[in-house]
């Protein structure tokens, strides 16, 4: 038998890239590649890659210049860029970095074993088409292993909303929604493979509308009910959604579908209504607050995430006291705030540009008031009893892992408790960014 070739992956950006690596990484296998943690030993290296902020893609740059030493000691490894940076920069990337072999954009993973055979033939393989098909269904995997207690599962990709200051347009190309029998068969699957809990992944995922199983357009409310129906699943979430395709069945949901959990990530990146209107949201902070309250209605506990963006182009302190207010009227269980970062090819890029620094000590403000919102919401927990689904050995003897269904970290005392449990706690402590819970 000849040697397993090795594969490492390095993933970064948004859960869909976790998703695909996934993927990728099963595609492989098919080519003799098995995964390894580290690239000194690797045949094959592949970053998956970021391009929503400067950072992100800056750093794909910074960690290839870190292989060079690899690459001429061994010329056979091959070293491949996946991802948004490599949809967004093509054959550039091999310009600015000659040791690349491989490019290939996320619309085209199931390509990858043809790429891969082309670059070990010495050739420079190269893909950011944006074909028709269903790129995971022509992703063919190997027999299934067994897998831990949650999963990502993609719906949806790309997006139609042309935010002023966003890539994902550019780098996942226009709406799909994968059909949705495919997407219950590899939930099944996923189950049978141990999954307890799925995550359903999507650029826009409430704004699912796959083709049904019996023909007409499913929405994503009516997926989840399908999905609700899988023994053996005991948990639905879904990411990232927009506030405008938060449709009344899929509120109603999170009042009546009992598997799906108290907890949604909502970004409306900005209070000010000026700016809403400039980042082309189509939504006011108004809008959204009626959302917020709809479905507080529905679900009264439901822990609420959210993005921010602060120093949009032109925003004032006004505008930036107009987004406090919005998190004060909120109140976060979690949330992620970024500095607007120019991208090129953006309208926004083109305006008038918000001081770095004023950014910075905007966010440093914005950070305290949702850092506090969040340790609030987290020590409100403490006495109450949750279900947390184990997923992991903790640090101490005996100590287990898990996540309650407001998606908080929880560990216990339970050396007899197995991964993929799913037992009832009582919180005792709230610590920095988790809790402490006795089993009941
Ligand atoms: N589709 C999702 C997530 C998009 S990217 C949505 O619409 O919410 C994740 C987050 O990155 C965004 O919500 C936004 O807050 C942030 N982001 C996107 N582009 C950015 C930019 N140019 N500068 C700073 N943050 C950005
Ligand atoms: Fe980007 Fe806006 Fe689309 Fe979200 S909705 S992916 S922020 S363009
Ligand atoms: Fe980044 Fe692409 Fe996701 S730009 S956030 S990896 S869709």
């Amino acid at each position: 038998m000849t040697q397993p070739k090795k594969l490492f992956i390095k993933t970064y950006g948004c859960q869909m890239n976790v998703y695909d690596s996934e993927r990728m990484a099963e595609a492989m296998g098919g080519q003799g590649y098995v995964q390894t943690d580290s690239p000194d030993d690797a045949d094959m290296i592949l970053l998956n890659t970021c391009h929503i902020r400067e950072k992100a893609a800056e750093k794909v740059y910074s960690e290839l210049g870190r292989y060079k030493g690899l690459k001429s000691e061994r010329p056979d490894l091959k070293i491949g860029v996946a991802g948004c940076v490599a949809q967004a920069e093509g054959e550039e990337i091999m310009r600015r970095q000659p040791m690349v072999d491989l490019v290939v954009g996320p619309q085209s993973y199931h390509r990858l074993p043809e790429l891969e055979a082309k670059a070990r033939g010495g050739e420079k393989a190269l893909d950011t088409d944006f074909p028709e098909e269903d790129k995971f269904e022509r992703l063919k995997s190997r027999p299934k292993a067994k897998r831990g207690p949650t999963a990502f599962l993609t719906v949806q990709e790309g997006c139609d909303k042309f935010c002023a200051f966003c890539v994902v347009p550019y780098t996942r190309g226009a709406e799909v929604s994968r059909p949705a029998a495919r997407i219950l068969r590899e939930a099944q699957e996923l189950v049978e493979r141990g999954v307890r809990e799925i995550t359903l992944l999507g650029q826009n995922v409430n704004a699912y509308h796959g083709e049904g199983v019996a023909g007409a357009r499913w929405s994503l409310a009516r997926l989840i009910w399908a999905l609700d129906e899988i023994d053996g699943l005991e948990r639905i979430r879904f990411t990232t959604s927009h506030p405008n395709d938060m449709s009344d069945p899929l509120i109603e949901a999170h009042a009546d579908c009992k598997k799906l959990m108290p907890y949604l990530h909502l970004p409306v990146q900005s209070g000010s209504d000026k700016i809403l209107k400039r980042m082309n949201r189509a939504h006011t902070a108004e809008s959204y607050l009626r959302v917020i309250e709809k479905l507080r209605k529905a679900r009264p506990d439901i822990l609420l995430s959210g993005d921010f963006i602060v120093g949009f182009p032109e925003e004032t302190e006004e505008d930036f006291q107009a987004t406090m207010d919005l998190v004060r009227a909120v109140e976060y269980g979690q949330a992620y705030s970024f500095k607007y970062s120019t991208r090129p090819g953006t309208p926004a890029a083109e305006r008038p540009q918000v001081e770095e620094a004023v950014k910075t000590e905007r966010l440093h403000r914005l950070q305290d008031l949702l850092w506090s919102q969040q340790r609030g919401l987290q020590k409100r927990m403490v006495g109450r009893e949750v279900s947390v689904l184990f997923e992991k050995a903790g640090r101490d003897a005996g100590q287990m892992v898990g996540k309650s269904e407001h998606l908080h970290a929880v560990h216990a005392y339970a050396p007899d408790v197995e991964i993929g449990e799913l037992r009832q706690v009582r919180i005792v402590e709230s610590l920095t960014n988790s809790l402490t819970g006795e089993l009941l």
